[in-house]
């Protein structure tokens, strides 16, 4: 991995004695590492002001300590469908669980993560703020929900904890002994999310059949002289740069002229610029649809943003786009105010299919097209993209990207080469798979490797193909196994497969395989889990809940991970 990252949730700092000096808690449950990020910065921040803090992962914090905390802080995020990371599920069920106690003497400060383009934004946030609140607690500050351009409110946040941090905790010692968690700026990467590598793309090629619904693409980007390395199992940021389609549409639809020079937080760009690289337009959130309801006077589409409409609200927002929304609500913007009413652009992480150990210098990556008709008619006009799978498809090979690795120490290949791995991954979920096989090939792992694949239709869709059969045939893979779910009158996903072989499934996980989930988050991994969980019962013989807590079990000892989105 590159040098002198921070020490990632791998390494989680141990839970010591509490209450000697009685710390600032920070306890933080991540999924894609920016949960972590703010966590890491509070402790730094903390450490570096001589204030008594400890950092810890929520899947390493034992409860039992909760009531003899003083002051915690907890830094959250929420995925799409209202879930905690996989990492703080247990920490959140035994909160909001009967088994919580009661904690007069707690002050508390809670800082949420999401994407306010869901309906469930935040929620996890909320409802740990809330039960902290309920449990007897004293909100120490007010809660923050953070959306995707997590510094927004990051930043005025860590502020406002060390200043009463400052004025409750008692400086621990004199700030020369103080240890930092970690070496401080000396060996930074050159580039990361904020300053992003200029990467040339070497391939862009569709690896789906013509026959095929989905346009997925197999691209390979340079790193050459970027100083970046990553391991599988991490991901690659990708700065987009909006569809020039629509960012032409939003200019027409709101009849602004896009030389029109914009200024905001005292930057000034153009504002085809701003919308092009500076803004997300492709995904809808609740503060911009207020915003719009109030310069239109749109009563209707107020009335849509209250609490009791979520469900048609997600309907709106997994269908529509800001372009949408301006067509269908005329308003007076002005650049500015349009501007400042859409989120900050955010940058797209995409699982890595490839190992260093086999491509050097270069980062491969498996992406699908999104595109859609919004209205289902196909016309032109009514075209609809992701913002970053639409640049990559767009690019050409010779043409730069801005890229940056974001490290996931929680899907990791296992330490022990001689351990089994089962990997399941449909459709683009065989991405980081394709980096675990050309890994433990090149390292001669002694363990064995079993992939379960999924997609529509083996003609067109059966991605990297003739690479798995040869690592079948060199005895790089052991078992392959196929869910085409479109190819038989009846539906076979990657599930089904898993079920017909439970008893090796079973058998693998008893000699201490490492099992992992990528892909589709809401629908396919929470079927798997729950055939796992089948499968588990039935071939051991135990009852669901105990198979439940043995999934558990594996999932704390990092031999149950996910990578779902
Ligand atoms: P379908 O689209 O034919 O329903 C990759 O997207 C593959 O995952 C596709 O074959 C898709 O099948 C399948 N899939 C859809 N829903 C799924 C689920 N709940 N569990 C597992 N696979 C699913």
């Amino acid at each position: 991995r590159a040098q002198g990252l921070p020490a990632g949730p791998g390494t989680p700092p141990a839970v010591g004695d509490v209450a000697t000096a009685s710390p600032l808690t920070i306890v933080y449950g991540s999924q894609t590492g920016n949960a972590r990020r703010v966590a890491e910065a509070l402790a730094q921040q903390l450490e570096t002001a001589g204030l008594p803090t400890r950092l810890v992962r929520a899947d390493a914090y034992a409860t039992r300590h909760l009531k003899d905390e003083r002051h915690i802080a907890v830094v959250i995020s929420t995925q799409g469908d209202g879930e905690p990371p996989d990492d703080a599920r247990a920490f959140v069920e035994f909160l909001l669980g009967k088994r919580a106690p009661r904690v007069p003497d707690l002050r508390f400060a809670v800082f949420g993560l999401g994407d306010s383009s869901y309906p469930q934004f935040c929620a996890i946030g909320r409802q740990l703020d809330a039960r902290l609140e309920s449990l007897g607690a004293t909100r120490w500050l007010p809660r923050v929900d953070a959306d995707l351009d997590v510094e927004t409110a990051s930043v005025p946040w860590l502020a406002s904890v060390l200043d009463a941090a400052r004025e409750s905790l008692r400086p621990q010692a004199p700030m020369a002994t103080v240890t930092p968690l970690r070496p401080l700026a000396s060996a930074a990467p050159v580039h990361t999310r904020e300053q992003p590598f200029l990467a040339e793309v070497l391939v862009n090629q569709r690896i789906t059949g013509r026959s095929s619904d989905r346009d997925v693409r197999h691209v390979e980007i340079s790193l050459e002289g970027s100083g970046l390395s990553y391991e599988p199992g991490d991901a690659l940021g990708v700065w987009p740069v909006n569809p020039p389609r629509l960012v032409d549409a939003l200019l027409a639809a709101t009849d602004i002229d896009g030389a029109l020079e914009v200024t905001l937080d005292g930057r000034t760009r153009t504002l085809r610029e701003w919308l092009a690289q500076h803004r997300e337009i492709t995904r809808l959130s609740r503060p911009f649809l207020a915003r719009l309801a109030a310069l239109g006077r749109h009563e209707a589409l107020n009335a849509l943003l209250a609490p009791d409409r979520t469900a048609e609200l997600a309907q709106v927002f997994a269908r529509d786009q800001v372009l949408d929304a301006l067509r269908a609500h005329p308003a007076p913007w002005t650049g500015e105010e349009l501007v400042a009413a859409l989120r900050p652009l955010a940058p797209r992480l995409y699982s890595i299919a490839s190992s260093q150990k086999v491509v050097g210098d270069e980062v491969h990556l498996t992406v699908a097209h999104v595109e859609y008709s919004v209205d289902g008619s196909g016309a032109t006009d009514s075209l609809r993209w992701g913002a970053a799978s639409d640049h990559l498809a767009r690019v050409a090979e010779g043409q730069r990207i801005r890229v940056f690795i974001e490290h996931n120490e929680r899907f990791r290949l296992p330490r022990d080469g001689s351990r089994d791995v089962i990997m399941i991954g449909p459709g683009t979920g065989v991405a980081p798979f394709r980096g675990f096989v050309q890994d433990r090939a090149s390292d001669a792992a002694g363990g064995r490797q079993w992939l379960l694949f999924g997609n529509p239709h083996a003609r067109s869709d059966f991605l990297y193909q003739l690479e798995w059969q040869r690592a079948l045939e060199r005895g790089e893979l052991h078992h392959l196994d196929l869910a085409f779910s479109r190819d038989q009158t009846h539906k076979v996903y990657v599930q089904d497969r898993l079920r017909e072989h439970g008893a090796r499934l079973h058998a693998w996980l008893a000699g201490g395989a490492h099992l992992y989930v990528c892909g589709d988050a809401t629908r396919m991994a929470r079927d798997v889990h729950a055939t796992l969980i089948e499968i588990l019962a039935e071939h051991g013989g135990v009852s669901t809940a105990q198979a439940q807590e043995q999934l558990n079990d594996l999932q704390a000892q990092g031999r149950y991970a996910r990578d779902v989105y």
